[in-house]
């Protein structure tokens, strides 16, 4: 787009028309007309193409970087400061919805709600981001739900959460670090997560009906959020145990394990080609079976 602008205005593409103050065809016509006001008609139109060059050079520029913007992979994350009215309206928000089973000073409700005393915003966007909470029903476990709460909302009741009991943050920002951590990431899983999450990170089931979950909807700040606040039957993952560089490892390694094809052909769970040989062989041949006795029977 650019280019184009620059040949235009340049007329003959000879020189950078942009920076020149030369304007072959503006200097041109105003050699040809020899009153005053046709030069300075002819000054204006000058200026007003090198102005609308700008502007389109201008245009040019917002939108690619309106576009980075919209492309560029966000965390989810706290990415926007919260300020004390945001915190106010987290209390609205913790008022009209979690209040009944969290009470007033974030102490616990008996039989309703744990006290939420230093969580810390992490438990929240965990908890509220993946619709686990606000809690509809009692069961074995909160599942993930679509959530009730925008993202920004999210933000703001964590906000409040945080201001009057503390706790961990989910940081901001990039969260998987370095391609080259994936490997490592890899092992930190296997040893921390894939005892409940499966090796491939597909969930399984524990004990008491209740499960580890797939990690498969999971965002990059909910898995980090998830590891700070151990939900459930998870166990907290403090900085201590894990580092915040590990932790963006694990998260590294978990995402691209999603976005990378079933290692073992086809999407069967991941049993791997050859047990998947198997079983289409076998299945395969008892079709065949099937067809060769029905066509037995018809004739
Ligand atoms: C109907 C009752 C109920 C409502 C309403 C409710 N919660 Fe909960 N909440 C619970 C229960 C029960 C648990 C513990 C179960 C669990 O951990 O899965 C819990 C757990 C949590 C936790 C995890 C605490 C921890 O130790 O990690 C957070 C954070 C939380 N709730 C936040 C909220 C927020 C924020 C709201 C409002 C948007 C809310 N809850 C609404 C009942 C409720
Ligand atoms: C002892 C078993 C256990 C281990 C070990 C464990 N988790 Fe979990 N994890 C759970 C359970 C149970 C839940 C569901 C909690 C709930 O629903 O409230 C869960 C939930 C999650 C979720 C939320 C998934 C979703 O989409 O809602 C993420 C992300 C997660 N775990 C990541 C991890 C990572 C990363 C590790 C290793 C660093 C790990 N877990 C280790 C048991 C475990």
């Amino acid at each position: 787009m650019t280019d184009d602008n620059v040949d235009a205005d340049s007329g003959l593409g000879f020189e950078p028309a942009v920076n020149s103050g030369y304007e072959p065809l503006a200097a041109a016509r105003s050699t040809a007309s020899s009153s005053g006001a046709g030069r300075l008609a002819a000054r204006r139109r000058g200026l007003r193409r090198k102005l609308t060059s700008a502007a389109v050079i201008l245009g040019a520029l917002v939108a690619v970087g309106g576009g980075y913007a919209l492309l560029a992979p966000s965390s989810g994350a706290a990415d926007t400061a919260v300020s004390a009215a945001n915190v106010e309206q987290g209390r609205q928000l913790f008022e009209t919805s979690c209040i009944t089973c969290h009470g007033a000073n974030l102490q616990g409700v008996t039989g309703r709600g744990p006290s939420l005393i230093g969580v810390g915003s992490a438990a929240v966007y965990f908890q509220v981001s993946t619709g686990r909470m606000p809690l509809t029903m009692q069961g074995a476990e909160a599942e993930r739900k679509p959530a009730v709460f925008t993202e920004d909302q999210t933000q703001w009741i964590g906000a409040y959460v945080q201001s009057l009991g503390g706790g961990p943050q989910v940081p901001t920002g990039d969260l998987r670090g370095s391609s080259s951590n994936i490997s490592a990431g890899g092992e930190l899983f296997r040893l921390n997560c894939a005892s409940c999450h499966n090796f491939a990170g597909k969930g399984a089931p524990l004990s008491a009906g209740k499960v580890a979950p797939s990690l498969n909807q999971a965002t990059d700040s909910q898995i980090y959020a998830a590891m700070l606040s151990g939900p459930e039957n998870m166990p907290v993952f403090s900085d201590n145990q894990i580092t915040p560089d590990q932790k963006m490892a694990i998260i590294n390694y978990i995402q691209n394990l999603k976005a990378s094809k079933d290692p073992g052909g086809a999407g069967l769970d991941r049993i791997g080609p050859v047990s998947e040989g198997l079983l289409i062989w076998t299945v395969g041949l008892g079709v065949l079976m099937v067809a060769i006795l029905w066509i037995g029977r018809k004739s």
